[in-house]
């Protein structure tokens, strides 16, 4: 990722200069997710939560080398444009369609299948987005979570819980193989099991 380094730098800066713009993945969950990409040759990747686009542009730079695309979706219009601007100034604007909407209204109607899931938008919606991600997620796709380390640390008692009821889902169910990595702020890897996706 040594090419786009420079523009994740700027980009990086944005943060913390807007104050409704939330903190934006860590180095070593971009590294994890590039190597997801490319390891699974994914070639096409949903994101929900873009924020300025520093994650966006990880995610384009990574399935550019499998000519994919990344379908990425921001509820606030204001991040929207900019998170639009930075991903053309990162040369990445063919592999990223961006969607200004609130991801639960869309997401049953977002076209193309995903090898990757990429969940980092409010975590009180992570449990109730999880079905709908699901049917969207090709056989032996994978759906990753952001920040589900922050169960015990995290300032605010609701946050806490969202991530502890999306944990408790994503281990309990049938249909799901999942991890919890200590990468970041916690990610929480589920496979969508390859019994599931033979049975549809
Ligand atoms: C933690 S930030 C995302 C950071 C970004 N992934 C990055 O690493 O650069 C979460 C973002 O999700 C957005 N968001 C929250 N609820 C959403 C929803 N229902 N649909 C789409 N985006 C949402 C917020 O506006 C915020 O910008």
């Amino acid at each position: 990722m040594e090419d786009i380094k420079e523009i994740l730098n700027e980009v990086s800066k944005q943060y913390d200069l807007i104050s409704y713009a939330l903190p934006h993945i860590e180095e070593e969950t971009a590294i994890f997710l590039n190597n997801i990409i490319k390891a699974k040759k994914a070639k096409y990747v949903l994101e929900i939560g873009t924020c300025l686009g520093y994650s966006t542009i990880v995610l384009a730079h990574s399935v550019k080398e499998n000519d994919g695309k990344v379908v990425s979706i921001e509820i606030n219009e204001d991040l929207f444009w900019r998170a639009k601007r930075n991903i053309e100034r990162a040369g990445l604007k063919e592999h990223v369609d961006l969607i200004c909407a609130d991801a639960l209204e869309v997401i049953p109607f977002l076209k193309y299948n995903y090898d990757v899931i990429f969940q980092d938008g409010q975590k009180g919606m992570y449990v109730k987005m999880l079905d709908a991600l699901l049917d969207k997620l090709n056989c032996s796709g994978v759906i990753i979570a952001d920040d589900t380390l922050l169960d015990l640390t995290n300032p605010y008692k609701s946050i806490r819980k969202a991530i502890r009821d999306y944990n408790s889902l994503v281990f309990s169910r049938d249909d799901l193989m999942s991890t919890l990595l200590p990468i970041g702020d916690g990610l929480t890897l589920s496979v969508k099991k390859i019994v599931e996706c033979e049975n549809e």
